[in-house]
């Protein structure tokens, strides 16, 4: 089977569930046999782009090199699922446009319930001020416009959401 690559990124806010959305998409795919990468934007803090920190300016190399990498993966077939906060638009516009083959899915929870979760417990940092340049909180996130695949993650299951991507790219001919 020639498999078309496709990069799927997930954008929204810390908590908002992208990490667990798109490691459900990864287990499904996986299972029927495609060739999958995960690039995270919190793991690949930790090689790829190790030492970028969390100004415009980190943020927008950050989404640049991830983008690359994509873009490489993609353009031999991989179906690449990458998992960032990418707050600007813009830069979300230009890996969009350099990779081509793009699935942006917006895991769409309010601040406020973001911040209710507080998985990691970065927010309740955030707020005592022992972390700045917090997204949402004192950092800004520039909210999809037109994103292929709306994830409501606060009403609808992970189940739910994850089908949702599968469907989406099974009706562009990514998968079958
Ligand atoms: S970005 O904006 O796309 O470059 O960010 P990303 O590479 O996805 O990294 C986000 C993860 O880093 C942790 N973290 C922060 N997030 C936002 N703002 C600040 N200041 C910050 N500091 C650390 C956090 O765990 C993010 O992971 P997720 O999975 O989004 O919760
Ligand atoms: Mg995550």
């Amino acid at each position: 089977m020639q498999q078309r690559g496709v990069t799927v990124w997930f954008t929204g806010l810390s908590g908002a569930g992208k990490t667990t959305i798109s490691r459900g998409v990864e287990k499904e795919l996986r299972a029927r046999g495609y060739s999958i990468e995960i690039l995270d934007g919190d793991i690949v803090r930790t090689n790829l782009t190790k030492g970028l920190g969390f100004s415009k300016e980190d943020r927008d190399e950050n989404i640049r090199r991830i983008g690359f990498v994509s873009h490489l993966l993609t353009r031999n077939g991989v179906i690449v699922l990458v998992s960032a906060i990418s707050p600007y638009r813009e830069m979300r516009r230009e890996v969009r446009k350099r990779i081509g083959d793009f699935v942006e899915v917006f895991a769409n929870a309010p601040l406020a319930v973001c911040e209710e979760r507080d998985v990691k417990g970065l927010y309740k940092k955030a707020r005592a001020g022992e972390i700045k340049q917090f997204t949402g909180i004192d950092d800004p996130y520039e909210t999809p416009e037109d994103p292929e695949v709306n994830c409501h993650t606060d009403k609808e299951s992970i189940d739910e959401s994850v089908k949702k991507v599968l469907d989406y790219l099974a009706s562009k001919g990514y998968i079958e």
